[in-house]
Order: structure tokens, then sequence, then C-alpha cells
């Protein structure tokens, strides 16, 4: 055991994801349980650690949480403290206040920081790291596209809810011989659209890292047609785009350290296709939040419960720095300094965009 660490943080940063809870009651359990550590989780991410707004974590607390959604912790995506908005003489300013979370962190007498979060969350983790703040990062996020693990917990979720929404959609499609697009998350990367859409049975799916072309996305409608199949379903990433075009932006954030809102693609093609169509008529559904929502996958229930016990075994092992992930079936863990600015995409040649290639799903390249 390691005998300087008595007690431990936790926060959740950025967008809410399902199985951030699974990881608060793993890390408090394992922590308590073993280690005898004492535990609080900062509220709000890293505002809570800047106003010193925290709540103690103790087995009674986490009891019941591990299937749902969301975060008891509460999040926000828009508090860089190395960057923070604050008022300075009547005016709103942005300064670097890291330096009040460690002073916290230190009055509290906290050891270590466990910090749950996607790219900007863990961002800000390995700038606390850089100061000399111990800290751990756990990978989340629904979008799948931190290259340093093969999967965050959250994406399985988000994709077994888009595969349920094209389920209803199919039979809805199929009764009036009509085009369904179905909008999906993820950002710039696709992976929610790919791999939704072979689970789900799509005709063509639309992904930021293949611009489509319109022509071809007809030209699969008009081939389903000879075979008898008058109905198609498309599924589109929020970040695709046509060859010729540019990416929806639905909002911008601005005190967002990531302002840009993808979303509105699939009406764009609706409006598009409707051109060009005529004899279907054409619907789409935006799944937006619901892929965010509710409770969380068994998958990710056991993700989650992995990575909140390897994060407490590395601040045994005294890895600070480090960022827990999965390779392979194995848990293993990554310096955050190769966590960041290391983000995974669709490999438009690679092994899944190839699978469902091979059965006739088109990409409308
Ligand atoms: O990163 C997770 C995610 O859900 C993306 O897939 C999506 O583009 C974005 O967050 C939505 O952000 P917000 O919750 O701020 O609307």
């Amino acid at each position: 055991m390691s005998n300087e660490i008595k007690k431990i943080a936790l926060l959740t940063g950025g967008g809410d994801c399902p199985g951030l809870n699974a990881v608060i009651r793993a890390v408090t359990r394992t922590a308590i349980l073993q280690y005898g550590y004492e535990v609080i989780g900062y509220r709000f991410g890293y505002r809570g650690l800047y106003n010193n707004d925290y709540i103690p974590l103790t087995l009674d607390s986490v009891s019941g949480i591990l299937h749902r959604g969301g975060t008891i912790l509460y999040s926000s995506n828009k508090d860089n403290l190395f960057d923070y908005l604050v008022e300075e003489d009547g005016k709103m300013v942005k300064k670097d206040v890291s330096d009040v979370a460690v002073e916290n962190l230190k009055k509290e007498g906290v050891d270590v920081l466990i910090v749950i979060g996607g790219d900007g969350t863990l961002t800000s983790a390995r700038d606390f790291a850089r100061k000399g703040v111990k800290v751990i990062g756990v990978p989340k996020t629904i979008d799948n596209d931190l290259g340093a693990t093969d999967i965050t917990f959250g994406f399985n979720t988000a994709i077994e809810i888009a595969t349920e929404a094209l389920d209803r959609l199919h039979t809805t499609a199929e009764s009036h011989h009509r085009i369904m697009l179905c909008e999906v998350m993820g950002r710039n990367a696709g992976w929610i659209a790919l791999e939704a859409g072979i689970a789900g049975s799509a005709d063509v799916i639309l992904l930021p890292e293949m611009p489509y072309d319109l022509n071809k996305i007809v030209e699969k409608i008009r081939s389903r047609e000879t075979q008898g199949r008058l109905f198609s379903i498309i599924v589109v990433a929020e970040g695709a785009r046509p060859k010729d075009g540019e990416v929806v932006v639905s909002k911008i954030v601005e005190d967002s350290p990531d302002p840009i809102r993808l979303g509105g693609i699939a009406n764009k093609i609706a409006y598009d296709l409707e051109k060009l169509i005529k004899d279907h008529e054409i619907r789409s559904t935006v799944l937006g939040h619901i892929q965010r929502g509710g409770n969380t996958s068994t998958f990710d229930r056991i993700l989650s419960t992995r990575y909140g016990v390897a994060a407490v075994e590395l601040i045994n092992e005294d890895k600070f720095g480090n960022m827990v992930c999965l390779k392979g079936d194995k848990i293993s863990c990554e310096s955050l300094e190769n966590v960041i600015g290391n983000n995974k995409n669709v490999d438009p040649n690679g092994e899944l965009v190839r699978v469902a290639k091979e059965i006739g799903i088109s990409f409308a390249e």
C-alpha cells in the first residue's frame, strides 16, 4: 500500500456520459474497502475545484448508482481553470486560476485527484500533472475518439441506443417505403455512425472521415429498388460533410473550450435529396442527447468498474500522471502526455469499413 496517500478526490468534466456514476462508485468502493482512503468528489467538474465545492463520497453515497447515466457529481464543459472567466475590476476577463485549485487541494489535504473526462478535461488533467499535482485520468466519451485507449466508456451505451433507434426506424420506413435519415453524435469521429450503422443494418453510412457524394446516395437507393427494397435507412454522423462542402454547425458555445456544436446535416441531406428523389417521402431523425441519457449498458457498467478499480490501483502503485485505458482485453495505462492530441478517427481503409462494404453498405464516396 502507498503509505503517503490518505485522501483522494474525484471530478467529472465535459459532457456527461453513461458510466460516469459506475466509475465514481468503483473508485470510492475500492479506495475505501481496499486502501482505507478518504474520498471526496468535487461538484461541477473543475469549477468545483476552483470554488472548493465538494461532497464526501462514502459507501452509502455511491450506493444504487451503478446503472444510472449522468453523474452524481454534476459536470461542466466550460471551465478550463488555465483559461477561466473571472470578474476583475467590474470586467469579465480570462485568467489562469489553476493555482487556486492547487491551493484548495492542499487545504483539503487531497493527495491525488482522479479526473474523469474526455479530451478537454484530460488536457487540464495533464496541465495539473505538469504543475506537480498527483493526477490519474479516466477516459470518458460517447465519441470513442481517444487514441490512447481502444474504448472509452459511454460509447457502448450510445451505440446500443442508436442501434435500437435504427431498428425502430426500419419498421416505419418499410411501411411507408420511405427514405429515413438518422443523425447520430460523435463530433469529428464517425465511430457511433459506423458501428450503429453496421449493427442497425443501415443501407448508407455517412462519416466525417469519408466525405459523401449525394449522387451516390441516390444510386444506392435506386439499386435497392431494383431488388424490391423500396425503403432505405441512412445513418449520418453529425460531422459528415459533402465532398464539395462543409460540416453543419448547429451552435457556437462562446465560453466553451471547444465552442463548435455540430448538428443539422441529416436535415440538410433530406432537403438536398428531395430535389433528386420525387417518388419517395424522406424523413430525418436527430437522436441528439438521447444517446447520452438513461441507463448505462452492461458492457459500460463493467468497463467503467474496471477503469475505476484500475485508477485506484495506479495510485497504490504510485503511477501518477497516467490515464487508465483498455488495450485489447487488458486494462493498462498511458501517460497523460501521450493522450492529448492523439485523437482516433475511423480509418476509411480499416477493417470495419471494409466489413460494411463487403455486405453492401454504401459510404456514398
Ligand atoms: O463529446 C460528446 C458529445 O455528445 C458529442 O458527440 C456532441 O457533438 C457534443 O458532445 C454535444 O455537446 P453538448 O452536450 O454541449 O451539446
